[in-house]
């Protein structure tokens, strides 16, 4: 029931902030900072002092978030108390700033290490929204789609053209059609059928494309074998034979302009030594301008978690391109996960506590909201949001009517009952981006907050919605 009053109250394309007057004409809180109301929704239980608490609370959670003093979790300075009664869950939640400051620590790192010769694109498909596009691009950064439906949102973002860039293994001629007509700045070919192709329209357009060639160097690096991309056997981009005869073919194009080589190795990435050999590799590819080293930046999901500093992920880049590629060189990098990924928090409802031979906590959403443990064994971790602690150890379990529908293996939680709110943190990459609609459970709104303002960019999606494509 909360999820179909929380959709009625936020009618598709409009946003809703906490503290306007909502559709049924009432006053839905102010804003959801908790101190004007936490009086009256103190915590009942409160495991561990909460000075203790604040000390706790790890890395892997917002920037701009924190436990307020009744120890309750603000993300944006908003309560998550307040937002899961003002907009259901499950919701993911997003800190607006966390995501500027890292968008602009990226921009920022590469201009230092290599000045006026780098350029950032937002890798889409970590959080295909156009809200968090617009705040990405307002952040001075460009879009990387990988299909026309990714084309549509960057445009609808206000994108301008020549800062996007198009990826896909296997393109449309209906893809390559928009891309081309949309006079997008760079199109990455994939394979020979890809060129061929791409080649075809442009030239019936009467048009020079610039383009860049996507390489396997054959390189592994330490990730999950479904998100690792730059190992020979990939269905991703050229190998290095392949590649250096793309290169001569582009040479005699009259409609395709080579710019440069890609390259993306995977995902999710903790070392940095596989970018550091994958970029030595393409030394045996010519001399080019543009260089495009993909993303992969790993983030922590859990506090145990260690990725790389950002400085030390683009000395290793820049260094690497110097060393084996020649100075001057226009170097593009392609994050995803690493600029949203720990700005997200997802809110959930704990619906049953169930003891067996584990101790299983169901919440109202899971494997449709994060297909992430079902796909990689990823970890996260969870805490109750106002009462932080860690004295139950449980399983976090979906909905859903799959027995893998286990959003974390290892939790530990307060004391855990139904009724509380959970939130899981580093959610904000491929999260709301493979939501699917399994069981038939609409998907969560995308709520963004910002020094105690919540505006939902993306409504939660309804049953009727769920009827919208039947013929
Ligand atoms: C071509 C390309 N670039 C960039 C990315 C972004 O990767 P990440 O989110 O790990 O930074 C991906 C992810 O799949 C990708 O395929």
């Amino acid at each position: 029931m909360r999820d179909h009053q929380a959709a009625a109250r936020c009618p598709l394309g409009q946003e809703q902030r906490i503290g306007q007057t909502s559709g049924d004409g009432q006053l839905r809180g102010g804003q959801c900072g908790v101190r004007s109301v936490a009086g009256a929704h103190a915590p009942a239980y409160s495991p561990t002092p909460v000075a203790l608490v604040t000390r706790q609370l790890s890395h892997i959670w917002p920037r701009h978030s924190g436990l307020n003093e009744h120890g309750v979790l603000e993300i944006g300075d908003c309560d998550a108390r307040e937002l899961a009664r003002e907009f259901g869950t499950p919701a993911y939640v997003v800190a607006e700033d966390d995501i500027r400051d890292r968008a602009r620590a990226f921009r920022e790192a590469f201009a230092a290490r290599h000045p006026g010769r780098s350029e950032i694109f937002f890798a889409s498909k970590a959080f295909p929204s156009t809200a968090i596009l617009r705040i990405l691009r307002e952040e001075g950064v460009g879009c990387d789609v990988a299909s026309g439906g990714e084309l549509h949102l960057a445009l609808r973002a206000g994108f301008a053209p020549e800062r996007v860039l198009l990826h896909g293994n296997a393109k449309s001629v209906g893809e390559l059609t928009m891309a081309l007509d949309a006079g997008i700045g760079l199109i990455v070919l994939d394979n020979h059928d890809d060129l061929q192709r791409t080649e075809a329209l442009a030239a019936q357009r009467g048009m020079r494309q610039r383009v860049l060639i996507r390489v396997t160097p054959g390189v592994r690096g330490d990730t999950h074998d479904k998100i690792s991309t730059g190992q020979a056997d990939s269905k991703f981009g050229f190998g290095l034979v392949e590649a250096r005869e793309a290169v001569a073919r582009l040479a005699r194009s009259a409609a395709l302009q080579l710019d440069g080589l890609h390259l993306h190795i995977g995902s999710q990435l903790l070392e940095l030594e596989p970018f550091r050999v994958a970029i030595a590799m393409l030394s045996e590819l010519g001399d080019h301008p543009v260089v495009n080293l993909g993303g992969g930046l790993g983030v922590a999901y859990t506090a145990a978690q260690q990725p790389p500093s950002l400085e030390d992920y683009v000395d290793a880049k820049v260094s690497a391109v110097e060393e084996h590629l020649g100075p001057g060189k226009a170097i593009l990098d392609e994050p995803g996960r690493a600029l949203t990924a720990q700005a997200g928090v997802t809110l959930y409802t704990v619906e049953s506590v169930k003891r067996n031979v584990s101790t299983w906590v169901a919440v109202d959403g899971g494997m449709a909201d994060n297909l992430r443990p079902m796909l990689y064994g990823a970890p996260y971790e969870a805490q109750i949001v106002d009462r932080f602690g860690e004295a139950t150890p449980c399983r976090v379990t979906g909905k859903h009517c799959e027995s893998g529908d286990v959003l974390i293996d290892d939790a530990r939680l307060a004391d855990p009952r139904p009724g509380d709110v959970i939130a899981t943190p580093v959610t904000g990459a491929y999260g709301h981006a493979m939501a699917n609609t399994y069981n038939g459970v609409p998907r969560p709104p995308v709520i963004v907050c910002r020094d105690g303002d919540a505006r939902v960019v993306v409504r939660r999606e309804t049953h009727d919605d769920l009827l919208a494509r039947d013929v």
